[in-house]
């Protein structure tokens, strides 16, 4: 078990040689009389480094997450944020003139791949893009004495911030039906009535599949007189192929830091721009990034917007995030992200097609980047779930993929390579989940037992997250909230 910095402290031991008065300024804070860990400097370097190391990311290795998309950060998008590190959003427009121009060039960029009029790009996740788009669905209905519009119909595939942020926004959440991993056209028809706001659609779905529908029932709501909200979280499949405004949304968020390659996890800062169509751009959160061409021009943000929802974040949102976007839309550029995309598909292709051979795949048509397993029939003949597959991966040295998810999926895995592994790396991994299938039937009981490899095994998941014990030194007991 990993002892914690607190355990290695000795009193009297400590992390520097420095003599209290240094000729040298080394920058040194001031002594405090802190209840900190007496420890030597290398004591502390080992301890972190240990760490560091039981911790997984994608710089460690592959990691297939699906409908979360994980994908590398190319490290000059942070070495270009970086140069913005010291701005103080409270200064004056007119010190920042480089920093907004930048800002105003990732909005146009973003309007031209996704085919908008506007976008803010101040909401800091998916679901505050979500939330925030609800907002202007409602705004513009209210704003046309529409108030009876209250319900938005949501795919029973959806992720479940759809529903959340439906509930969040004030409205009641329909559930419509999925039919061969598609939308329901029946059911569609049967909730639309006038009392319908919009229709929210995630396309590629979390299925992995494309909406072929996808005009008939941009169609069909138009006419009911809803509006087409698009979750663009599963964009990476259709950057530069695809634009949801063609396709007939009104409104769209992005994940910046699942398509755009700026960093996810860990509950760090993530970037969820919202697009709207022309005609839903007057209820925009204020501000909006204008530029005036008077005086040889200028970059300004826009208060002035009597019908605006409102501010959604302090500021202008996540910068540091928004930057590192710009970075990667300017390196890549139109082709750069067509490019990202088709490989992206294509990989998720190969794994699809090796993994057919031994695993059930309930929906075995060409995916866009991701696609479904089903192991229900390994739980039936050997009682081995999706979960313990998972757990498994873990001792071939793999972070697990999604599971459970989508919900109308029993037993399933979810994979989404992304477009930066190479096939060495992708057959790796196939052959990893080859292996365990053979395991399935030859040693269930190894599988049900995995991971095998790790300094914690099953930890009791619902209670570490609904009951955290973190504090130290209240508890004395380490990590004792996980094994018990
Ligand atoms: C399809 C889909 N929609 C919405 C979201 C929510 O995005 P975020 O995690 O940035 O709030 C996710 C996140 O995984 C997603 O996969």
């Amino acid at each position: 078990m990993e002892r914690l910095i607190f355990e290695y402290s000795r009193a009297g031991r400590r992390a520097h040689t420095l003599p209290d008065a240094p000729s040298v300024d080394f920058g040194w804070p001031e002594r405090q009389a802190l209840r900190l860990p007496e420890v030597s400097e290398i004591d502390v370097v080992r301890h972190y480094t240990r760490l560091s190391r039981q911790n997984y990311g994608v710089d460690n290795g592959f990691y297939p997450l699906g409908s979360c998309t994980m994908k590398y950060n190319p490290k000059v998008n942070e070495k270009f944020a970086e140069k913005f590190a010291g701005r103080n959003p409270q200064e004056a427009d007119s010190a920042n003139q480089d920093l907004l121009s930048k800002l105003y060039a990732t909005e146009r960029m973003l309007c031209q791949v996704f085919g908008y009029a506007r976008f803010t790009l101040q909401p800091a996740a998916g679901a505050h893009g979500e939330f925030t788009g609800l907002l202007i669905i409602r705004a513009y209905h209210r704003d046309r004495g529409d108030a009876r519009r209250t319900k938005i119909l949501v795919p029973d595939a959806a992720h479940g911030t759809n529903p959340a942020s439906c509930t969040l926004a004030g409205f009641q959440q329909v559930s419509i039906k999925s039919l061969q991993g598609g939308v329901d056209i029946a059911d569609l028809k049967k909730h639309l009535d006038d009392t319908v706001a919009g229709l929210m659609l995630t396309n590629p779905n979390t299925l992995g599949l494309f909406e072929k529908n996808i005009l008939q029932i941009a169609d069909l709501v138009h006419t009911a007189g809803g509006l087409l909200y698009y979750d663009g979280a599963n964009a990476n499949a259709t950057m530069g192929i695809a634009k949801p405004a063609a396709m007939g949304f009104d409104v769209c968020h992005i994940n910046l830091h699942k398509t755009f390659s700026t960093p996810h996890g860990g509950g760090g800062p993530g970037a969820g721009p919202v697009g709207v169509s022309a005609a839903l751009v007057p209820y925009l959160p204020c501000p909006v990034l204008d530029f005036a061409p008077e005086d040889g021009g200028h970059y300004y943000f826009n208060y002035a917007l009597p019908k605006s929802i409102g501010q959604v974040h302090s500021f202008y949102g996540n910068v540091g995030v928004l930057l590192k976007a710009y970075a990667y839309l300017r390196i890549q550029g139109s082709a750069g992200l067509k490019k990202a995309s088709a490989l992206a598909v294509l990989n998720a292709n190969y794994l699809k097609a090796r993994l057919q051979k031994v695993y059930d795949i309930p929906y075995p048509r060409y995916c866009q980047h991701e696609f479904v397993i089903s192991v229900q029939n390994f739980k039936k003949q050997y009682g081995v779930t999706a979960a313990d597959i998972a757990k498994r991966l873990m001792d071939y040295g793999y972070h697990p993929p999604t599971v459970y998810f989508p919900l109308i999926v029993p037993e399933c895995l979810m994979l989404e390579p992304t477009e930066t592994e190479a096939k060495e790396e992708l057959d790796a991994f196939c052959d990893a989940l080859l292996q365990i299938a053979e395991e399935v039937r030859t040693n269930p009981a190894l599988v049900k037992s995995a991971p095998h490899s790790t300094i914690i095994g099953r930890p009791d998941e619902v209670r570490a997250v609904k009951e955290p014990d973190l504090n130290y030194f209240n508890s004395l007991g380490v990590f004792s909230a996980y094994t018990r």
